[in-house]
């Protein structure tokens, strides 16, 4: 636990500092628009190991570089016009595309694979971090391997704050899901890696075409070589238990055990509730909302040591098919374990 803060505001002076942090081959937590990164140069093989480091990531997960936009990535990929209609769509904002890399692209930054994910995030502290300095920045989601992205300057804080210099606070990251993540190696078949805040149908219609369904996840792939991690992502402390979407009935109703459990919907409940123990992502149960609040309230239940969480799933429609994606591989755990 770390008890000297490392949280900055993201005053012109801090952003000064943690420029030269990144420039000084340091890593350092950043408020993106989706969740909080732990960001450090993608071009300094000290860097990037550091950021493996600090999080206890194998180095057969690869990570994402972000840019300023389209033109700085240019050079370090073989772009095509898929490529450029989406960044023209959706950029700067919550989408990450991988494409064939060029050399320039350290083969560490991207776990030995000929691709590498690209973005542009579209987070002003971000961006004015990027403006500061003259090379990409590699950053997964700013968390510990395996556990909950962090979507407050204060998670990263809680569980990164002893081993990094600075986090730079940007507020609540807005849309609370990392970036939905789209395979354009192939632009004749693109596919969705990972689902995220831009969808499926939204990609489609700016392509024109079909998406293919892989039944495997970017995090099935780094699984494959080394089995039974895909298990422990996104996972938190509690035990996680789905609900079918519209499940809402009370605690007292559902048979669990005397763990100390909270029971999460959608939103509000129409009967009336004055216990502790049940939560609501949305009032209306707007999915936005909900995308948002998730992260953010499971982190909060870990910290008050709930034991279980009850969580009612997402309708499969827009951003509930990357709800669903998180909650299935936080439930994971209980699978793995019982
Ligand atoms: O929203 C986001 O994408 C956040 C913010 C910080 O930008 N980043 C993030 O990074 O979620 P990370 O490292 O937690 O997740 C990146 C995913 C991993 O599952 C990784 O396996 C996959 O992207 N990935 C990275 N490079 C890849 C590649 N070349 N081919 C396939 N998958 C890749
Ligand atoms: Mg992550």
């Amino acid at each position: 636990m770390a008890h000297i803060s490392k949280t900055l505001e993201a005053s012109s002076s801090n952003l000064d500092h943690c420029a030269q942090l990144l420039r000084d081959g340091d890593v350092v937590g950043m408020p993106t628009e989706t969740v909080y990164g732990l960001a450090g140069n993608a071009l300094n093989l000290s860097s990037v190991r550091k950021i493996f480091e600090v999080k206890g990531r194998p180095l057969i997960d690869p990570l994402i570089v972000h840019f300023i936009n389209l033109q700085a990535a240019e050079p370090h990929i073989k772009s095509n016009d898929s490529v450029r209609r989406l960044a023209e769509a959706f950029w700067p904002g919550p989408l990450t595309m991988v494409v064939p890399k060029k050399e320039s692209i350290p083969d560490i930054v991207s776990a030995g694979l000929p691709s590498v994910a690209i973005r542009v995030p579209r987070h002003p502290v971000f961006r004015q971090i990027l403006e500061r300095i003259d090379f990409p920045l590699a950053a997964p989601s700013a968390n510990p391997f395996g556990y909950v992205s962090p979507t407050l300057a204060k998670h990263v804080q809680q569980t990164l704050g002893s081993r990094i210099q600075a986090v730079l606070d940007g507020g609540p990251s807005e849309l609370g899901l990392e970036s939905t993540i789209i395979d354009l190696r192939n632009p004749e078949q693109p596919a969705i890696l990972r689902h995220g805040p831009i969808t499926e149908s939204q990609i489609s219609e700016v392509l024109q075409m079909q998406l293919i369904r892989h039944t495997r996840s970017p995090d099935d792939q780094a699984a494959q070589s080394a089995p039974g991690l895909l298990t422990k992502h996104y996972s938190p402390k509690a035990k996680v238990r789905l609900l079918p979407h519209g499940d809402t009935r009370p605690l007292s109703e559902h048979t669990e055990s005397d763990a100390k459990t909270a029971l999460v919907l959608n939103q509000k409940p129409i009967w009336h509730t004055t216990e502790h123990s049940i939560f609501w992502l949305s009032e209306s149960g707007d999915l936005s909302e909900i995308a948002h609040n998730l992260f953010e309230l499971i982190q909060r239940l870990d910290q008050q040591e709930v034991q279980q969480i009850l969580i009612e799933q997402a309708p499969e429609q827009g951003i509930g098919q990357a709800i669903n994606d998180r909650l299935r591989r936080a439930a994971a755990k209980l699978e793995a374990i019982d």
